[in-house]
Formats: C-alpha cells, sequence, structure tokens
C-alpha cells in the first residue's frame, strides 16, 4: 500500500470511529480491506481510496465496520459478571427499591454476548426482581453487528466460550448447527446504533454502564473525550464496567476507581463540573430510538 493511502486511510479511521493505528498496521488494513475492494470489484486498496474520495458513503461506512474487532464472548473475563451479581445489583436493589426500575447500558455490545450475559444474570435473580422494569440498551457503531445480535443467534463455537453448559439448556433453543437465545431474554434488550464519538443523544442517564473492550482501540485524547461523554450519563450513584485492559486513571476525573474491584468504576462526585444528573429527563428507550 502507498503511504498517502495508508495516511489517508488512518485518518479517515480515526474521525470516523476513533480507532487510533500506530504507522505499522499496513498488514491489518489490507487483511480486512482487499477482501473489501474484491467484493466491491475494485482491483486494490488504492482504487477503494480513491472512490471513497470521489464521495462513496456507503464504502466508507463499509470500510469503518470492516475495520472494527467484533471480538466478544458470552461471560467474557467472569469478574465483570460477579462485580455485577454480587456489588452493584446488591446495591442498586436497595437504591432503587423505591422507583423499581433499572437502566443499563453495554456501550460496545458487538454480537450480543455481553448484553445477553447481563440479562441471563438478572434472569438468575428474578425472584428479587419481581415487579421491577429492567431496560438493557445494547450500542455499537457497526450495524452488522447489531444485526446478529438482534437475532441472538450463535454457532456451536460461540456458544461453547464463556457460556455455562447449564445456562445453554436453560436460555437456547438449537435451530439446526446454530443456537437461538431464547425471545424473553431478547425481549429485555433494545438495540441502537450509536458511535461513541459523537453525542450520546437523547438516551437518557444509566444505573450501569458496560463499555469494555473499546477504549483500547483509541488514542488518549479520544479515551478522555468517550469517558467524560459517557460520566454524563451516568446516574451520580452508578457504577462503570471497563475492560481488563481499560482504566480512566490518567485520562479523566470523571470517575475513580472502586477500590478492591478490578475493573468498577463510580462517578467522582467531587469534580466540580459534575452535571445535576438528576434534573435529566427519564426517558423511555422507545423515545431513543431503540429497536428491539
Ligand atoms: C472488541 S468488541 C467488545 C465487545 C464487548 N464489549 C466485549 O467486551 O466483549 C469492540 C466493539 O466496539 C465497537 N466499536 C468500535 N469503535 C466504536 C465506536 N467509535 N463507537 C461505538 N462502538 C465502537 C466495535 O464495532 C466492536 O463491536
Amino acid at each position: 500500500m502507498n503511504p498517502p493511502d495508508y495516511e489517508y486511510l488512518r485518518k479517515l479511521l480515526r474521525d470516523q470511529s476513533g480507532l487510533d493505528l500506530s504507522t505499522d498496521k499496513q498488514y491489518l488494513i489490507e487483511s480486512r480491506l482487499l477482501p473489501l475492494a474484491r467484493k466491491a470489484g475494485l482491483p486494490g486498496i488504492s482504487d477503494l481510496v480513491q472512490k471513497m474520495k470521489a464521495g462513496s458513503n456507503a464504502l466508507v461506512t463499509q470500510v469503518v465496520e470492516a475495520m472494527t474487532t467484533n471480538e466478544t464472548f458470552f461471560f467474557r473475563d467472569k469478574v465483570p459478571f460477579e462485580h455485577f451479581r454480587d456489588t452493584i445489583m446488591p446495591e442498586m436493589l436497595k437504591a432503587r427499591a423505591a422507583r423499581k426500575s433499572l437502566r443499563i447500558w453495554c456501550a460496545a455490545g458487538s454480537t450480543g454476548q455481553e448484553p445477553y450475559s447481563l440479562a441471563m444474570c438478572l434472569k438468575e435473580m428474578s425472584a428479587s426482581l419481581a415487579g421491577w422494569r429492567v431496560d438493557i440498551l445494547a450500542t455499537d457503531l457497526s450495524q452488522e453487528v447489531l444485526e446478529k445480535s438482534k437475532a441472538g443467534i450463535y454457532s456451536q463455537f460461540e456458544v461453547q466460550r464463556g457460556l455455562p453448559i447449564q445456562m445453554l439448556v436453560k436460555y437456547f433453543k438449537q435451530i439446526g448447527e446454530l443456537w437461538q437465545i431464547n425471545p424473553d431474554i431478547r425481549a429485555m434488550v433494545a438495540h441502537r446504533q450509536l458511535n461513541l464519538r459523537h453525542d450520546l443523544g437523547e438516551a437518557g442517564s444509566f444505573d450501569v454502564i458496560f463499555c469494555r473492550n473499546v477504549l483500547i482501540y483509541f488514542d488518549q485524547e479520544t479515551k478522555t473525550q468517550v469517558l467524560d461523554r459517557v460520566a454524563r450519563v451516568t446516574e451520580s450513584d452508578g457504577y462503570l464496567v471497563l475492560g481488563a485492559a481499560e482504566t480512566v486513571v490518567g485520562l479523566t476525573d470523571s470517575f475513580k476507581p472502586l477500590p478492591d474491584h478490578r475493573g468498577l468504576y463510580v462517578p467522582n462526585l467531587q469534580r466540580k463540573d459534575r452535571v445535576a444528573l438528576e434534573a435529566l429527563p427519564r426517558l423511555r428507550l422507545a423515545a431513543t430510538g431503540a429497536t428491539r
């Protein structure tokens, strides 16, 4: 790939999705974009770049999506889901006892394994949640992964990664060689396309936010911007869960780590410019353009 094309793609990806590619990732671009070029009937990356420069927005979207890494699996890293069950939910059950409602946001939910792992955790706690309304919003930049998430259909390989066999039996139905998560679990998760680079719009505020394994792809400045944006929609007694290789430390003081709970963060109420979230309208998911 010639250097100007590489620079064009690096800048485009940084602007569009926040993806921060170092100067030596030509092989990654080639392995992801050559198949896309061929599919579009173009001989190579240069032709792809020319077509994008000529104003093909559809191609830009495809390029950005092709460059996202969608790796995920059920109950990934285990510990965050233990925090959810043993720390976050007991606190939330007390804190929201009067309201009996809870809003959870999976900010880069990919193909659905993460939001559905949370939905299954909640299903396991049904007895304590009788009479509650719990909404899970799964968002992602990529429309393609959101479509797969909505369908909730997984291969044998995918259900063998991280999902306890008892949960597979309890919450999935086998369709030939595939497995589909049951409609009642699917109905717990709403989907919406959302680019973390942009303003979060009218999503309202959330009690629990899982934003895992996406900040790692961004540069420092974008990480800080995204975390500050996320802080503005986190309830003052809410929680943020990041991935194992991610932290807020050195990036923002909007959140602070919860001692002895790796990956778990709470809003820093000392921060002077923290918005009064209590004043935010409590919007229903239906009003956010989310779709099941
Ligand atoms: C590695 S997956 C992580 C999935 C899941 N959170 C987990 O930890 O298993 C990263 C996801 O972030 C999404 N993503 C990348 N850039 C994004 C952006 N700017 N806004 C929203 N989602 C983005 C990708 O499409 C991908 O599905």
